[in-house]
């Protein structure tokens, strides 16, 4: 089978709450190796096309903003599997009722804003994957 890569992003609210060590940590700890990391200010027209498949949902603009309001550090992981290893790392979006043990689950709450700020990004398919990384490792 072979070795698969993640595109993971820390978003501005886990850079800004001092949680990169935290999230790296177990990225690594589960035994993914980091192929590349870079801290990052994106633009909105770089978001754009990271978002380009929730254009007009009602948190498109809110999320666009959210993304742009700090930055972010961007990771590409490696590993067997870790597109949906990172996913399940992750937790499900809302951080609210994210199972504990997850990322979002432990170190994520609901802030009353329009967009969940849920600390982290991972691509959804091997696709999604290729797409993503080309975005913001090209
Ligand atoms: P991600 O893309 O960030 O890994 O998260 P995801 O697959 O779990 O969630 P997705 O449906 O792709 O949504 C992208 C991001 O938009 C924000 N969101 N807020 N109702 C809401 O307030 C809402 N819905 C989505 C979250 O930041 C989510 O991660
Ligand atoms: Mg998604």
């Amino acid at each position: 089978m072979a070795i698969e890569r993640s595109l993971i992003l820390i978003k501005p609210d886990g850079v800004k709450r001092q949680l990169t060590g935290q999230i790296i940590s177990r990225i690594e700890a589960k035994g993914y190796v980091i192929a590349e990391l870079k801290q990052v200010s994106a633009s909105r027209e770089l978001l754009e096309a990271h978002y380009e498949e929730h254009v007009g949902k009602p948190f498109y603009e809110p999320l666009v903003e959210f993304m742009l309001s700090g930055p972010l550090v961007a990771i590409v992981a490696e590993g067997h599997n870790v597109i949906t290893g990172f996913r399940s790392l992750a937790g499900t979006t809302d951080p609210t009722t994210a199972a504990p043990g997850t990322i979002r689950g432990d170190l994520g709450r609901d802030w009353g804003l329009k967009v969940q700020q849920n600390l982290v990004h991972g691509s959804d398919s091997v696709e999604s994957s290729n797409r993503e990384i080309g975005i913001w490792f090209s």
